[in-house]
């Protein structure tokens, strides 16, 4: 194995920018960090494409990350967690490999005072089963509310995330988790927290959770305890494999402020993602 180096970036990607909530939280808990991020927006949404498609999309982003020097990656797609975390892992080990399911489960479990929890999140996370899975791995007896929401995706990639049309599909999504009584909802698609204001105007009782949050934290533990938190910090690469022009222009809109960010093209050759090389990263 090569070896592991401090200032080497850390890798993040998503079907497309709904990853930046996370990338936003990394530049918040660690600010000296380089985040390389790959927005396979030649693809999104990811939500209702079948399984196995996807898991081939994540685990040639993942290698591509590695294979460009990072020290890690983080899966911020729910989706890509679901169906390829764990042969990811398999395959890098003992590389870190994180994924936003495992912690995001794990938080709403500490959260919920009535053991009812919603899960929103895409078609394909659902299916997949794996958010019932891994919270009924931690409390059997937990209700568990699990609604597909397809229209939220293209309304957040279109910028429409405080539309009237999004407060309307958000209170239809809501409707059968808030009928569960759930006092706690996992958002189980990245591109959801940018809905946060409409779903609290929806259901002010609630908790919702941002699986980010706990990722991040899991991400920063992990790195600490390896020696492997940069001292100084270092630029950002933003990649797509969509239009590099159009995302230059939206992804800094998605993104608590930070100036030093490059963005360049990423390109599938097959099953093979080719990321641009960038001296900065
Ligand atoms: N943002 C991704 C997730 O967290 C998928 C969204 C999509 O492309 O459908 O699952």
């Amino acid at each position: 194995m090569r070896g592991v180096e401090r200032d080497a970036p850390i890798g993040v990607f998503d079907s497309g920018v709904g990853g930046l909530t996370v990338v936003s939280r990394l530049f918040e808990t660690l600010p000296n960090e380089s985040i390389l991020y790959v927005a396979d927006q030649a693809h999104v949404p990811y939500g209702g494409r079948d399984l196995s498609e996807i898991r081939c999309f994540a685990l040639g982003i993942t290698s591509a990350l590695f294979a460009a020097g990072c020290k890690a990656v983080v899966m911020a797609c729910n989706i890509s967690s679901a169906v390829a975390m764990d042969a990811a892992e398999k395959e890098h080990a003992p590389l870190l490999v994180v994924g936003v399911i495992r912690y995001g489960a794990a938080r709403a479990t500490q959260k919920t005072r009535n053991r009812k929890i919603g899960v929103l999140t895409t078609e394909g996370t659902r299916n997949s089963g794996a958010y019932t899975q891994e919270l009924h791995r931690i409390d059997p007896l937990l209700e568990v509310t699990e609604v597909a929401c397809p229209q939220f995706v293209p309304l957040v990639e279109a910028g429409q995330s405080l539309s009237r049309e999004a407060f309307d599909v958000a209170e239809a999504y809501l409707a059968p988790i808030l009928r569960g009584e759930a006092d706690t909802v996992i958002l189980g698609c990245t591109h959801y927290p940018y809905l946060l204001s409409v779903l609290r105007e929806l259901a002010p009782t609630v908790q919702f959770i941002d699986p980010a949050e706990a990722t991040i934290e899991a991400v920063s533990l992990s790195l600490f305890q390896k020696d492997l938190l940069r001292d100084t910090p270092a630029s950002s690469l933003l990649t797509t494999t969509g239009d590099a022009e159009a995302f230059c222009q939206k992804a800094p809109l998605f993104l608590t402020s930070r100036e030093d960010l490059e963005f360049a093209s990423a390109t599938w050759n097959g099953e093979r993602l080719i990321l641009p090389f960038s001296s900065k990263v």
